[in-house]
Parts: structure tokens; sequence; C-alpha cells
């Protein structure tokens, strides 16, 4: 039986298994899908276990996206524009590390009508997805990518990998017709992103990578002022669908079931 895993600390919340798993069913491959909860000192001796093939593929999730990377022999185009992987495996004996986080983002965005292409995007938030959203972004040729964070300094980084950012005051709000939520911020129920939004907002999209709650108040913001929303299900779904793909060869069904089992 094949074996495979989601790494993350926290990881208790992580629904990768349930997903994983309805796949492998269904799909009828002897394999298994589970989560463990890592310290940093012990990313090392995880992924050494894939180079023996006593697991067959790592998933990576907070906070260990950048973390892997020291114990990886090769990374695609995508995890090295990045400096994140979320997905591991072994390939001619080498430890590969690739990001299915971008393509899971461009197809939830591709799923819903907005047109991208010479848009302006405001991103908030500067943590270990955001890398990610932005090179996306960049690949639908959006015109203009602002990033505002709370601690300026993580998003001023940002520019280390990518030369064409604004960065801004966290707070402020420029021209967007398109805003991403990538702060844990909407995680709880009650929690709310203090931001001024002028009231003419209309017709842009809402992002928000956290799919539960299903609609953040970031998103019912959003919706309210009259403006098109999505959270990050689909994004959820599809990277997890692009890992699959990669370790069994087989591009997973995504139906209504699969929608259910992560409501
Ligand atoms: P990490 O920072 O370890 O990559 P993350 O969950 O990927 O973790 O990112 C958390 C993001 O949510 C960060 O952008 C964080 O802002 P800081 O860089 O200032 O920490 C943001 N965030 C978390 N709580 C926040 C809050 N109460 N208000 C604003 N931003 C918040």
């Amino acid at each position: 039986m094949k074996n495979y895993l989601v790494i993350g600390n926290p990881i208790e919340h992580s629904l990768s298994p349930k997903l994983h798993n309805f796949w492998i069913k269904k799909n009828k491959i002897d394999a298994i899908y589970s989560k463990q909860k890592l310290n940093d000192s012990e990313i090392g001796s995880l992924i050494l276990k894939v180079k023996k093939k006593l697991i067959d593929g790592v998933n990576v999730t907070i906070p260990f996206k950048q973390k892997v990377i020291p114990f990886l022999d090769i990374l695609s185009l995508e995890a090295e524009s990045t400096q994140s992987v979320n997905t591991i495996y072994l390939e001619n004996n080498r430890l590969v590390g690739h990001n299915t986080d971008i393509d899971g983002f461009s197809l939830s965005i591709k799923k819903i009508d907005f047109e991208v292409t010479n848009k302006e995007a405001l991103i908030l938030g500067a943590g270990g997805v955001t890398p990610s959203i932005i090179y996306a972004l960049n690949k639908m040729n959006v015109s203009k990518i602002t990033v505002t964070n709370r601690t300026r300094e993580k998003a001023e980084n940002l520019k280390k990998l990518f030369k064409n950012l604004d960065i801004i005051e966290w707070g402020n709000i420029t021209n967007f017709d398109i805003i991403i939520n990538t702060t844990s911020v909407g995680l709880n129920t009650k929690d709310e992103i203090q931001l001024e939004l002028p009231k003419e907002i209309k017709n842009k999209l809402f992002f928000d990578v956290i799919y539960n709650p299903q609609e953040t108040n970031f998103l019912k913001k959003g919706k309210e002022l009259g403006n098109k929303t999505e959270n990050g299900k689909n994004m959820f779904i599809h990277q997890a669908s692009a890992a699959f793909e990669i370790w069994h060869g087989v591009q997973p069904e995504i139906n209504n079931d699969v929608m259910r089992l992560l409501d």
C-alpha cells in the first residue's frame, strides 16, 4: 500500500486527508493519505523517508512551504519562482518539490466568469500562500499587483521574488479590480479585517483564500457592496487534484460529492 501525507503545524483541521482518501477510494488505488504535525527539527527525517520510499508523496502546508526546500534535490519552476513547495515526490531517485497552489488559484479563477487580464490586483497579506497567488496573477497577465501587509517588511521581502510589486501601508486601499485576502483573518467567524473600503466599490472581484467559514466578513462586505465573491474552496480542491494527478497519474473527478465533502 502506498503512503501519502500532509505535514504542517497546526494540522488537525486539514481537509486534505478527507479529499485525497475520497479520490483514492473512487479510483481504487491501494494507498492511504494521513496527516502529521511536525516541528521544524523533524522536517529532514520525514523527507528522508520519501527518498527511502517509505513515503510516496507529501503535501506541505503552513508553516513549512519554504522550510522544506533545503531538504529537496530539485524544484519545479513554479516552486523555485515562489520559494514555496506544497507537493513532494520522488522522480529518478531525486526528491522533487513542486507548487500546485498556483494552478489551484488559476483554475478557481477560470471557473468563475471574471476577466483578469489587464486588471489591477490588490493583495492583503504576505504569508505562505501569497507568492503563489502573485505568480498566478502574473501568468494571467494582470496589469498591476499591489501588496499590503500588517508587517510591511514581509511584503517588501516579496520584491526579492517579484520585481513588479507595489507595496503600500497596511489598511490603505488603492484602486483595484480584484482584491484577494491571503491573511488568516476570517478563520474565526468574528474576525474582521480593518479596512476602509470606498463605498462605490462595485462589480469587482473579492477573493478569499479561506473556505471555512464559507463566507468570511470580508466576502460578506464585498457582496453587500455589489461585487462578485469567491472563497478558497475551489483553489483548495484544484491544488489537491493537481497533486493527486502527479502522484497517481489520474485526474480525479471534481463533482458535487467532492464539493460537499468540504462543507
Ligand atoms: P506565515 O506568516 O507564517 O506565513 P500565514 O498564515 O501564511 O503565516 O500568514 C498569515 C498572514 O496573515 C500574514 O500576512 C499576517 O500578517 P503579518 O505578516 O503581519 O503577521 C496576516 N495576519 C494574521 N493576523 C492578522 C491580523 N490580525 N491583522 C492583519 N493581518 C494578519
